[in-house]
């Protein structure tokens, strides 16, 4: 079978641009407009056979990344030039409830909707992705996601890498047709694990890159499989190294302090972010790869592999702007956690019953049962997230909030230091594992949604519903 490995440079999602820059007439700061197309486009995948047909955001797939200054409100008007309904959810934003891409909310084709983003929270790398009822997974696999970086002046101290060093690697993993078109996940009712691993929309990509530092921030699209990744130096066969990398952010943000490892999960719509010193390795290849079964995933030939990293012999005298020393600051940011708080406020099974994928025997379809919990605003809540499937995965997202990761039970047995050392909205509930979380509801009141990341899942109904409200005078 043709293999892509390492055969094509990485692409980089073009920059989306403003179209519009106006100020709120309230507040005196600045709004900036956007319009996105929803649109079919084409991708040559497989050479001499029939072009992939997918759906992306302006004939991109993963669409063009917005890059927003934290306290510059947006609205994105979304176009929808596609054939399907679509809805869509900022991932990583606190957006009102309005805005924030309830499943049922549909643009259809040929309408359009403005959705508004506040941008107030701390820098974070966010994403933008398709949230239509019972078809968020074959919308989102057929191109419906991208990415949005909310930047602070905060972060410029720090002297992390940027410009072209900072690098957005989206991934995910997809089955051909032997015609050479997208196999859809559409009749799929538990997973799609997918044999070809993409970064940016490419198969198993090469990277040129200098003998200095980068900053790459990964997220996880695939709507199936989990990744726990590790970098290792090309030597001869057998004596592979595995080299030590810093994870510096999380969902919400900067972590604390950079946190150094040698191997990453990151399960679907899971967001790190690592700095890599390449300057050790001038002139050497570096491979990012993928363990082999360490969750319920299903594996295949190169489902090891993920892209190339090609080392120059030396750095371009361009700087960038950039800090010329590889060191990284021992601490980032001072995390926001919400204060330690004894109990349990709310208890959630994750299991399958029926053929069928539900939270507490309550499926999404249930609607007058949806509502799971009703937090006060404001108030801090814990959450206990329980995987009584067996041996399935599903990565918990909880809409609105930001969460501290308190517990691990069973599974892995341990918050990974990374997952401890900042805010979280999404996290990986290995089989039979029990996770505790802990946030504020808030700033706003509305009703949100919670599911699993395994868009599958989430679409055979693995998805409930919680309300905030006002406390009473
Ligand atoms: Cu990333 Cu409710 O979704
Ligand atoms: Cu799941």
């Amino acid at each position: 079978p043709y293999t892509w490995l390492y055969q094509f440079p990485l692409p980089i999602p073009p920059v989306k641009n403003v179209t519009e820059e106006t100020t709120n007439p309230v507040t005196g700061g600045k709004i900036q407009y956007f319009e996105v197309n929803i649109q079919p486009l084409t991708q040559q995948v497989y050479p001499g056979k029939s072009p992939a047909k997918l759906v992306g955001y302006d004939g991109y797939s993963p669409g063009p990344t917005f890059y927003m200054e934290r306290g510059v409100e947006s609205v994105v008007r979304f176009i929808n030039k596609s054939p399907t309904a679509s809805s869509i959810h900022l991932h990583g934003s606190y957006s009102r409830a309005p805005w924030d891409g309830w499943a049922e909310d549909l643009i259809k084709p040929n309408e359009y909707k403005d959705y508004y983003y506040p941008n107030h929270q701390a820098a974070r790398t966010l994403w933008y992705h398709d949230h239509a009822i019972d078809h968020t997974a074959e919308n989102a696999y057929f191109g419906q996601a991208g990415m949005y970086i909310l930047h602070d002046e905060k972060e410029d101290v720090l002297g992390l890498p940027k410009g072209p060093y900072d690098v957005p690697l989206v991934l995910s993993a997809k089955q051909y047709n032997n015609d050479g078109t997208l196999y859809s996940p559409a009749r799929e009712t538990t997973s799609l694990y997918g044999d070809i691993i993409h970064v940016n929309g490419q198969p198993w990509p090469y990277m040129k890159v200098e003998p200095r530092q980068y900053r790459f921030r990964f997220l996880n699209a695939a709507i199936s499989r989990s990744f726990f990744l590790y970098l290792e130096r090309d030597l001869k066969p057998g004596q592979n190294e595995k080299l030590e990398f810093n994870v510096i952010a999380s969902d919400a943000g900067l972590l604390s302090g950079p946190q150094k490892v040698k191997d990453m999960y990151i399960s679907m719509a899971e967001r790190y972010e690592v700095v890599v010193d390449f300057s050790k390795w001038k002139g050497e290849n570096v491979t990012l790869r993928n363990t082999r079964s360490f969750a319920a995933d299903e594996d295949f030939l190169h489902t090891d592999k993920v892209m190339k990293f090609i080392i120059a012999d030396k750095r371009s005298d361009d700087s960038s702007g950039s800090s010329d020393d590889n060191s990284l600051p021992g601490s980032l940011r001072t995390i926001p956690y919400p204060p330690d708080k004894a109990g349990v406020d709310h208890s959630f099974k994750f299991e399958r019953t029926n053929g069928e994928w539900k939270i507490n025997g309550v499926s999404f379809a249930d609607v007058n049962n949806r509502v799971l919990a009703k937090p006060k605003r404001g108030r801090v809540e814990v959450w206990e997230l329980i995987n009584s499937s067996g041996g399935w995965s599903h990565p918990i997202h909880i809409h609105l909030v930001d969460f501290k990761v308190v517990k691990r039970v069973d599974g892995r047995g341990q918050v990974m230091p990374y997952e401890a050392a900042g805010l979280k909205d999404v996290v990986w509930l290995g089989p039979n594992e029990k996770v505790t979380v802990e946030a504020y509801y808030a700033p706003w009141d509305g009703v949100y949604m919670f599911h699993c990341h395994n868009l599958i899942h989430e679409d055979h109904e693995m998805m409930a519903a919680f309300n905030v409200s006002m406390l009473p005078n």
